[in-house]
């Protein structure tokens, strides 16, 4: 199965290549000088096996990335999957109030109908997937971090909060450290409270799991309280680094290490998605 990546994936697909030996076909993407995508894919396609990885986030590689569906499956290639390595917009999975749009459905559906499979990795809300296609899977790249944060001697594994408790428990598992979680309330967009909690952190060294750490609230306030709870270190690590405005900075401030995958690209992109996604396909 050879990679098609569109702009936001490039590193990623071009390492997915190498764990399914395969080939990355060239694509042209370029923009016109008013911010439109082109998007060619510059081989013929009829009868061959694609994966085409795209994260959708900012939302000009969400527009990459429903031209990608038009270039590939116009070829008719024999099996097209697409990958969203990071799927944004996921985390409104129902409308709050009257006359919202639903971006989880709304997002999903403009990109994913007419491909024979429809593969993410971890996905804020795995329920959002059936509504969008029968086809849509969700996978996890927490086993890739498990894998990285092994070396690094941790002694306790917490998730920010308890509704994310079941996806991080099975890595301090696999890791031999132990779990717990923390208590958090998101007070608005940028500002996050954890609770205080009887935490037995005194002189261990912690690693945060999250899924998406966006501006870096939630894991700013859970070093703290893991520091507060008397913390030798604190390692925070997600799925999807997005780092909006200066949370990077603030972060590296605040924990000892800061870990993400490839998913999103950033200078915390430590460990990689592409076993994970290559094991899926
Ligand atoms: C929310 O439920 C997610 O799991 C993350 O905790 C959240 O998206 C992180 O956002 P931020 O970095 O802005 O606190």
């Amino acid at each position: 199965m050879d990679v098609i990546a569109g702009s936001a994936s490039g590193l990623l697909g071009a390492r997915l290549a190498v764990e399914l030996n395969s080939k990355v076909v060239p694509v042209e993407i370029r923009r016109f000088p008013d911010g439109e995508a082109y998007v060619r894919v510059s081989e013929d396609l009829a009868g061959r096996e694609v994966a085409v990885l795209q994260t959708t986030w900012p939302d000009p590689h969400l527009v990459e990335a429903v031209l990608l569906r038009d270039a590939v499956l116009s070829q008719r290639p024999r099996r097209a999957v697409l990958v969203v390595p990071y799927f944004a917009y996921a985390r409104q999975d129902q409308r709050f109030k009257a006359g919202e749009a639903l971006s989880s459905q709304a997002v999903g559906r403009a990109i994913a109908e007419g491909w024979d499979d429809f593969i993410t990795v971890d996905v804020h809300e795995p329920a959002v997937l059936p509504q969008i296609s029968p086809r849509a899977r969700n996978i996890s790249a927490l086993p890739e971090i498990g894998r990285y944060l092994a070396g690094k001697r941790i002694d306790l594994v917490v998730s920010p909060d308890e509704g994310s408790q079941e996806r991080v428990r099975p890595v301090a598992e696999a890791m031999g450290a132990a779990f717990d979680h923390l208590v958090k309330t998101r007070v608005d967009g940028e500002r996050v409270e954890i609770a205080p909690k009887r935490l037995d952190a005194r002189g261990k060294r912690v690693a945060i799991i999250d899924d998406i750490i966006s501006t870096g609230g939630t894991i700013a306030a859970a070093s703290k309280a893991l520091k507060d709870a008397g913390a030798a270190s604190v390692l925070a690590a997600c799925t999807h680094g997005l780092f909006a405005g200066g949370a990077m900075k603030k972060l590296t401030a605040v924990v000892d290490e800061l870990v993400s995958t490839d998913t999103v690209e950033s200078a915390a992109s430590r460990v990689s998605a592409a076993p994970a996604i290559a094991r899926a396909l």
